[in-house]
């Protein structure tokens, strides 16, 4: 049986589309089953809608508190019977209760070498301070912010002259291929989160 996944964005969506590609597949072991957007109207939502795959708009500012918001979008998780959380573009801090209940199936891609450059304006941060290479992090999502286990990255050279957006373009080339890669190897059992540290098993060892 494949891993019933979800999937939760804020906006464009690409990463979304790309996990949503792979598992078109049908011998990928996760299966997307819900998008949920806690914005309205985004180009995510019209992509996952076309292809086919049950969507789910829980606006933020609707709720009174996060834990309120957080308990929404946990009660949609449950009633489609979800497994894995894939964070792709969400950009709400998820509570602390949240993160416990859903620890170890859930996960974020975030574009930078983690843990350098977390938070926001992070291509900014990178070439502000001059590193020569930048690149992506899948990770656990834990309560502290950006700060998981790392379950798989993938470097990309600053080029000279690069500019944010022109470094946010290359990286995001990479994030398409390591997160599809990220949540093969979370959905078949290549990687658990254990005490705190991200452990693999080689699949022989499966
Ligand atoms: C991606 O680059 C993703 O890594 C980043 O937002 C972009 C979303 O693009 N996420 C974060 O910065 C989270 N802290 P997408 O909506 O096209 O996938």
């Amino acid at each position: 049986m494949r891993v019933r996944t979800a999937i939760l964005i804020s906006g464009r969506g690409s990463n979304m589309r790309s996990l949503i590609a792979a598992a078109s597949d049908p011998s990928f072991p996760a299966q997307i089953v819900l998008v949920i957007s806690n914005v309205e109207n985004v180009e995510g939502l019209t992509h996952a809608a076309a292809a086919g795959i049950a969507t789910k708009v829980i606006p933020h500012k609707s709720f009174p508190s996060r834990q309120a918001f957080d308990a929404a979008v946990d009660a949609a998780l449950s009633e489609a019977d979800v497994t894995i959380v894939c964070l792709a573009g969400f950009m709400r801090i998820l509570s602390d209760w949240f993160a416990s209940k859903w620890e170890g199936r859930l996960i974020n891609i975030h574009p930078s070498l983690l843990p350098s450059f977390k938070g926001v304006h992070v291509h900014e941060q990178a070439l502000t301070a001059g590193v020569r290479i930048s690149g992506c992090t899948v990770h656990f999502v834990v309560p502290e912010l950006d700060a998981g286990p790392i379950i798989a990255q993938a470097a990309v050279p600053v080029e000279h002259g690069d500019t944010p957006d022109r470094l946010a373009a290359r990286i995001l080339e990479q994030e398409h291929k390591l997160y599809p890669a990220a949540l093969k190897m979370l959905a078949e059992g290549g990687v658990k989160l254990e005490n705190g540290r991200a452990v693999f098993q080689p699949a022989r060892a499966r």
